[in-house]
């Protein structure tokens, strides 16, 4: 499904390594990581994108290794087999299933981009680090988040990813390292389901709408996320990676988002391809709470002046995909 991109060859670089030949994905089991080892196989060839992960993962295309961040040493051996140019470092836990696991998530999220930036400097990789919109806290103003703003965040996966964003930009600024990144919104797709996520319902909510007709959902009626579906999410990746570093001002964590719904916008979206869907609530506190602490929306302007960030799909246009070609199973729904 991979589709090659013009632009790929208008952003292209040579001046900081800012052009991709041999790219590593870390968590190439995850929602993410599913679709991006899968494009940039189809932008770059197959066998010039490493996937790995800590578990094992069937059926790759291209290479395959199993690798634990947390581990220093096997990431360095893996980039000196290698030998990316570029990383795209997405292996880490998620924000409920952290509050759950508070001392585990620091390991893997913090101790894997530690791990990561570290061999990365010594071999002079460029870096790819997904920041989140969960980054922000109680204090950030909520509506038209400014790219730069107060960060407090209260959840240990919040603090994980202000921390990766500041050191990013440390490892830039004391030894050059081209380290960039994007603050993903709620991530939308169906190859592969989010885990222990707070948006993670709005990717749920189209499965069981295929599948029941209905939908309980444990985010209320009100609370307003930022949400991009994944297509677009992938084409940012690989225009910010393919950027001219002169126009970066900002560099690890550039605010981008699609579009900004409350379950009720969803559910009303969908009622558009499914008009007897229903949606009723059982809020779990715990996301609730951490759905609060985020912002509504985002000012994306940065992103979209410095590297031409572009989402091409709103809400309906996203409706109507995955509507389309979501299983329609409720067995589907058990996160990998
Ligand atoms: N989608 C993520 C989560 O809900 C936020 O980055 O945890």
């Amino acid at each position: 499904r991979s589709t090659l991109f013009p632009y790929t060859t208008l952003f292209r670089s040579s001046t900081e390594g800012g052009t991709m030949k041999k790219i590593l994905v870390t968590g190439c089991g995850g929602q993410v990581g599913t679709e991006l080892v899968a494009h940039l196989r189809g932008l770059y060839g197959d066998a010039n994108v490493m996937a790995s992960d800590f578990r094992a993962q069937e059926g790759h295309s291209g290479p395959f290794a199993l690798l634990d961040v947390r581990d220093g040493k096997a990431v360095a051996a893996l980039l000196d087999s290698f030998k990316p140019d570029t990383v795209m470092h997405l292996a880490g836990i998620l924000s409920a299933r952290g509050e759950e696991r508070p001392q585990q998530l620091w390991e893997t999220n913090m101790g894997g981009t530690y791990n990561m930036l570290e061999a990365a400097r010594e071999r002079g990789c460029a870096v790819f680090f997904p920041s989140s919109i969960a980054a922000f806290g109680p204090g950030t103003p909520a509506d038209h988040t400014p790219q730069d703003t107060i960060q407090r965040p209260t959840t240990i996966y919040g603090v994980s990813k202000v921390t990766g964003e500041l050191l990013g930009e440390y490892y830039h600024l004391k030894y050059g390292l081209d380290v960039r990144g994007v603050r993903f919104p709620g991530l939308i797709s169906y190859e592969a389901l989010p885990g222990g996520g707070t948006t993670d319902y709005a990717v749920h909510i189209y499965y069981e709408a295929r599948a029941r007709g209905r939908y309980t959902s444990y985010i209320g009626a009100g609370s307003f996320m930022d949400m991009m579906y994944m297509p677009d999410a992938l084409d940012a990746v690989v225009r910010l990676m393919e950027a001219d570093p002169a126009r970066l001002r900002h560099r690890c964590a550039f605010n981008i988002s699609a579009m900004s719904f409350d379950p009720e916008g969803i559910a009303a979206s969908i009622r558009k391809v499914l008009p007897d869907f229903r949606l009723d609530y059982d809020v779990d506190p715990v996301r609730q709470a951490i759905a609060d602490s985020w912002p509504n929306s985002l000012d994306c302007s940065a992103a979209r002046e410095e590297w031409g960030f572009a989402p091409r799909y709103d809400l309906d246009a996203m409706t109507r995909d995955m509507l389309a070609r979501v299983p329609g199973a409720v067995s589907s729904l058990t996160p990998n």
